[in-house]
């Protein structure tokens, strides 16, 4: 199982960010989850820099840029270069401030480009009776799957995260009927870019109001691969309460 804490911008301080990093280490040493860290871009390159524990890290963004004279952007590169391995791509937050699909797609192949594996995002904002959303969700996985190379592909990781889920209490995440229908559905999608086997090595995270109390039925009850948590992994208490019930 794959835990990313997105720390969003709710840690505004080294030390508390140093406090969550030492937590995670931790809870990293059993083996049996892989935590992957999203702190603010200012922190990643002192908390990611010679890091030799299992922990790893991820920029919260990427640049769709190719750096330069782009005053305020975070490259790819760069976040590489700061000790990141992952990139959270197309999250709801960023894309609410107008990352378009294709703008999205630029982002993942400037990613790949660099060695970082895509954390992509994908989520319908809200569940209408005649499932338009369920052509969202395909419109925002073909436009980055159709122009990739199927080396490219098995790269990726997808975090399905229903906006209406995001950031309110265990009791207004998706049940885990709903989600493992939806993990179905992005299975079957990505089959149709990666035939046979090859669609498994794409795991699938799910996000939205994960805590200590939902956590393990959502794991459970699914065949989801992990799970991207905002609010519940920006506290070292409640990180370590979500960590241990999956182990
Ligand atoms: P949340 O955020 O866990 O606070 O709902 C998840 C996310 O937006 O990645």
């Amino acid at each position: 199982m794959l835990i990313v804490g997105n720390w969003k911008a709710y840690i505004e301080s080294l030390s508390k960010a140093k406090r969550l990093y030492a937590a995670s280490k931790r809870l990293g040493q059993s083996g049996k989850i892989s935590i992957v860290l999203a702190p603010p871009a200012p922190y990643l390159g002192s908390l990611a820099s010679g890091n030799r524990s299992k922990v790893e890290f991820a920029v919260q963004d990427v640049s769709a840029t190719l750096g330069g004279a782009t005053t305020g952007e975070v490259t790819a590169e760069a976040a590489a270069d700061a000790g990141a391995t992952y990139a959270i791509i197309g999250h709801s937050e960023r894309r609410a401030m107008g990352d378009t699909d294709a703008i999205v797609l630029s982002k993942v192949q400037h990613a790949l480009a660099h060695g970082l594996t895509p954390i992509l995002c994908i989520g319908e904002s809200v569940r209408d009776e005649d499932a338009a959303y369920l052509t969202q969700l395909r419109h925002q996985v073909s436009t980055v799957f159709a122009a990739l190379s199927p080396k490219e592909r098995t790269q990726m990781i997808i975090a399905y995260e229903p906006i209406w889920a995001i950031g309110k209490n265990a009791s207004d995440a998706i049940t885990p009927a709903d989600l493992n229908e939806m993990v179905l559905y992005i299975q079957k999608m990505l089959g149709e870019y990666l035939p046979g086997k090859a669609s498994s090595k794409v795991l699938i995270l799910y996000g939205g109001s994960v805590e200590p109390g939902n956590i393990r039925a959502l794991a459970a009850g699914t065949s989801i691969d992990g799970f991207l948590v905002g609010r519940a992994s920006s506290d070292v208490t409640t990180f370590g309460a979500l960590v241990k019930a999956l182990s």
